[in-house]
C-alpha cells in the first residue's frame, strides 16, 4: 500500500490507540516484556506510546512513528508517564542509527506493517549493541489451521480497514533474521509471540 494512505489510515486510528493507554490494554504481556528495557531504547513504530507506563523512568527513551498524530499522542504519554523521550517523526524503514547504538530495541504490533518486516529485524540487528537486547510483542498467523485459515480470509480487509497484516509468519521472519531467538513464547492460539532476541 502507498505509504501516504498508510500513514492516514493510523492517523486516523490515533484516538483510538489513547484509549487504549488509557485502558492500559495489554498490561500483563506489555509490563511483563517491556520492564526489562534499559539504558539506551529504540522504540519503532512507537504508536500512542502504550508500552510508556512499563518503562522503567531510567531508560533513555528514542521513539520513532511516521504518523504524525500517533507521535503526538506519544509525547503526551511521556510527560505523563515521566520517561525521557525524543520522539521522532520518521518513516522506520527508510531510517538507519548507527551500528551498535542501543541497549534496548522494543517492538509491538509493528512487523504486521512493513513493507519489509525481514529488512527491519536484520536492521535491529545491526543497530542493536553486540551485548543489548530485542524485545517484542508481534501477532501473526496461528499454529492451528481453523485459526490460520480464518486469519488467511481476513487478511485483506484488515490490510484496508487498519494498515495491518493478521497472517505473517512471525517465527518464520525470525528465522529468516540474521538475530538470535533466545526465547519465543507464543500465546492466543499461536497467533500472540512474545520474543526475546539478541544480536547473533
Ligand atoms: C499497530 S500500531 C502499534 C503501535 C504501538 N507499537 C503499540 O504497541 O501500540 C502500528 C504503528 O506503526 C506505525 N508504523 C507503521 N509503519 C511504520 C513505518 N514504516 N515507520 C514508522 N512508523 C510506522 C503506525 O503509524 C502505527 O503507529
Amino acid at each position: 500500500m502507498d505509504k501516504k494512505k498508510l500513514i492516514k489510515k493510523f492517523d486516523k486510528q490515533a484516538d483510538k490507540y489513547e484509549k487504549y493507554l488509557q485502558k492500559q490494554q495489554g498490561k500483563m504481556f506489555r509490563s511483563k516484556m517491556f520492564s526489562k528495557a534499559s539504558g539506551k531504547t529504540l522504540e519503532v513504530a512507537i504508536g500512542a506510546g502504550l508500552n510508556m507506563p512499563y518503562y522503567p523512568k531510567s531508560i533513555e527513551l528514542i521513539g520513532v512513528d511516521f504518523s504524525p498524530e500517533m507521535l503526538k499522542k506519544a509525547r503526551k504519554a511521556a510527560e505523563q508517564y515521566g520517561i525521557r523521550a525524543k520522539l521522532q517523526l520518521a518513516d522506520v524503514e527508510e531510517l538507519d542509527f548507527e551500528e551498535n547504538t542501543f541497549d534496548t530495541i522494543v517492538s509491538s504490533g509493528t512487523l504486521c506493517t512493513y513493507q519489509d518486516p525481514l529488512h527491519m529485524l536484520n536492521q535491529f540487528q545491526r543497530w542493536c549493541k553486540p551485548d543489548g537486547q530485542i524485545l517484542m510483542i508481534e501477532h501473526g498467523i496461528s499454529q492451528f489451521r481453523s485459526i490460520t485459515w480464518l486469519q488467511n480470509r481476513l487478511n485483506g480487509l484488515a490490510k484496508r480497514a487498519i494498515g495491518c497484516n493478521m497472517n505473517r509468519d512471525i517465527q518464520r521472519l525470525l528465522k529468516d533474521s540474521d538475530l538470535s531467538i533466545e526465547k519465543m513464547d507464543r500465546i492466543m492460539l499461536g497467533s500472540l509471540y512474545l520474543i526475546h532476541a539478541k544480536p547473533s
